[in-house]
């Protein structure tokens, strides 16, 4: 059993939450509520930052005292959290006594290390960011690149803490912690800016009079930014009871946006330096969350509408979609149709017909759980695919590639799918013989979903404990773990199952709901949830395309860059089939692309449509015609 202590940023206050800070708030749920499953003792903290220029601005125009409004809005932050089902063990206010007393004594500490020293500070400001521009970022313009306002000169006799003497041991600890600062990108920026050579920060405001006085002269307000650091040791009770802070610092994994990673991966580090204490293990990046491609800003009317999806897709499949959709590091786009699509497509069909189909024949066909038989070859791949997914699943989980672990639990029930399919099981309920079989089948599928359940429970901990309960684990999943699903055969035969009931019905799109309705969709016949229509597939607009360039797209084992000609128009494509294809053999390869697809980021690079191929455990193999065609033609 180890520990695991993770922390997302403590969020202003100057504005309610959105879902920028849902996101990276979920995705610290997701890993503690894994570390959980693994036995590890977690400390998940959460919080708010309540001082500083900014939040008093804003108390200000709502004529009351800062510390009322921060009363205020404070809540709407822990609302949103119990409403997105997010297992913090501490949600920290900054004006609260435990964070002004660690900080008091964090920053006495850093008064007696001789790091800190008076000075008099002039520079260029931005208030929202509340920070000085060094003169490499001031660029010619002076423009703040986040708020794109003019930066003001100011002069002001600040309290300075040493940064620059940490320069080398910092792009020491960088070399020797690989791992550090995830993703690599955001390693590689940090130490760019190190290289470069560091200034010292001032760490206190004379104009500011909302926030906590430094120990050493009150008559200075420290500055919010070095306040809001220190957070995540006062949260441990870095003051006086100190039996938390001993069990989890260092902290685990800070886990952020890239807007903040300088001050999480240079500032904090350095103060902790100062301070004699350990660093944290982990510091992550993530991307942006965009609306149709732009920032999300509540002035400009750029937001999404979690209150709608989550009303009509349920809470789970908006946390599945926020984390099977982008790949972690990167910017992503959110986009309802996806949702819906992902919905309707993974969530239903995948999963929910395989409980569907499972739980329906076991209860038509069987009193409670069936008894397995000696299993067959069939049987053993799939049980054996279960215990690779479960290490696939940590080995990814550890590199926190959330799409990728969602895709992998995705592989498992596309295969127990096909397995049911494979076997049809449904026909074997014939004779009394055939039945001993189909009882395994089902006893199988069964126990895949007890795996599947367990796996997908940090994700959508309610999906969870919903199959498990009608799997006839009667209580919920909590009594089940990664320990527990690392062996085959927890089910007992003859128990009783719980109802069966739907737990992703589909949905058509104009029945979005609009927060409060509940849904009235009603799901299809289970059997019948795997054909589509002739119109869906005549939504499909397939076209032969022949590759004329290729190359391998940097820092990205599985992708290449396509260009297909299309007869009248060139594409640009990325696919996944590097590690099956080289550049030049594809060259002239006629293929088939899905030329109607919505166009998408993939690694910061636009890839206009996909290309076939036929996918199998190991292998990929593109699918191309039996002769020469005219680029362009349809494929019907
Ligand atoms: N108070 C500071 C953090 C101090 S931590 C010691 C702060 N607060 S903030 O409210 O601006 O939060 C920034 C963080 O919110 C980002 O780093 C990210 O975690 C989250 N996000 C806000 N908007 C976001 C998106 N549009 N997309 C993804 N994450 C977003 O900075």
């Amino acid at each position: 059993m180890g520990i695991f202590y993770i922390t997302t940023p403590i969020y202003y206050v100057n504005a309610e939450p959105h879902a920028g800070h849902a996101y990276t708030t979920i995705a610290a749920d997701v890993l503690a509520r894994y570390h959980r499953l693994k036995g590890d003792e977690v400390f998940f903290l959460t919080g708010v930052d309540e001082h500083g220029e900014n939040i008093q601005k804003v108390a200000n125009q709502n004529e009351i005292s800062p510390q009322a409004y921060c009363d205020q809005i404070a809540p709407t932050f822990t609302t949103l959290w119990e409403r997105l089902n997010i297992s913090y063990d501490i949600f920290l206010r900054t004006t609260s006594e435990l964070h002004k007393n660690g900080v008091k004594k964090f920053l006495n500490t850093l008064y007696e290390t001789g790091d800190i020293y008076k000075g008099k500070y002039e520079g260029y400001y931005c208030r929202p960011c509340e920070r000085f521009f060094t003169e490499k970022e001031q660029g010619e313009d002076k423009i703040c690149p986040i708020h794109k306002l003019r930066l003001e000169w100011v002069e002001e006799d600040n309290y300075f803490f040493a940064l620059s003497k940490y320069q080398n041991p910092l792009i020491k600890h960088i070399h020797e912690n690989p791992g550090f600062i995830q993703p690599e990108a955001r390693c590689n920026e940090i130490l760019s800016v190190l290289e470069s050579g560091l200034e010292d920060v001032s760490i206190s405001r004379a104009s500011v009079s909302w926030g906590i006085p430094l120990p050493f002269d009150t008559e200075h307000i420290s500055y919010v930014w070095i306040e809001a650091l220190s957070n995540y040791v006062t949260a441990l009770g870095y003051t006086g009871n100190d039996d938390r802070f001993q069990t989890f610092w260092p902290a685990n994994v800070h886990l952020m946006a890239k807007d903040i990673v300088r001050f999480h991966a240079i500032i904090w580090p350095a103060m902790l330096m100062a301070v004699n204490l350990p660093l944290p293990k982990h510091v992550v990046a993530h991307g942006w969350l965009t609306k149709d491609g732009e920032a999300l800003s509540k002035t400009r009317g750029i937001f999404i509408d979690m209150d709608a999806d989550i009303a009509t897709y349920g809470l789970d499949a908006f946390r599945y979609y926020l984390l099977r959709e982008f790949s972690f590091g990167n910017d992503g786009d959110y986009r309802p149709n996806r949702l819906h699509s992902r919905y309707n497509a993974d969530l239903g069909n995948d999963l929910g017909n395989l409980l569907n189909r499972t739980l329906g024949l076991v209860s038509k066909n069987f009193d409670g759980i069936p008894e397995p038989t000696t299993p067959e070859n069939l049987d053993d791949e799939v049980i054996q695919m279960a215990t690779e997914t479960v290490s696939k699943v940590d080995s990814l989980m550890n590199q926190l590639a959330f799409d990728m672990v969602l895709e992998a639990i995705w592989e498992f029930v596309r295969r127990v799918n096909r397995y049911i399919h494979q076997t049809q099981v449904w026909t074997l309920a014939k004779s009394e013989e055939s039945k001993g079989r189909m009882g395994t089948i089902l006893y199988n599928s069964m126990e895949a979903l007890r795996v599947i359940a367990v796996l997908i429970s940090p994700f959508m901990p309610s999906t969870a404990s919903r199959i498990c309960r009608q799997i006839g684990l009667n209580d919920s999943s909590e009594e089940q773990n990664l320990n527990t699903i690392r062996s085959w055969g927890g089910l007992q035969a003859g128990v009783e199952i719980g109802k069966p009931e739907p737990i992703f019905p589909r949905l058509e799109m104009k029945e979005r709901q609009t927060p409060g309705k509940a849904s009235s969709v009603q799901p299809q016949e289970v059997e019948e949830t795997h054909l589509i229509s002739i119109d869906d597939f005549q939504n499909l607009d397939l076209r032969v395309a022949t590759i004329i360039e290729a190359e391998k797209v940097p820092r990205a084992d599985k992708l290449l860059k396509l260009k297909a000609d299309l007869g009248d128009e060139k594409r640009q494509v990325i696919a996944g089939i590097a590690e099956h294809y080289t550049p030049d053999e594809l060259i002239g390869k006629q293929v088939i692309l899905v030329a109607n697809l919505q166009p998408a980021k993939i690694r910061g690079i636009e890839s206009q449509g996909m290309v076939l191929a036929a996918a199998g455990e190991k292998d990929l193999v593109l699918g191309t015609l039996e002769k020469p065609v005219a680029p362009g033609t349809k494929v019907r």
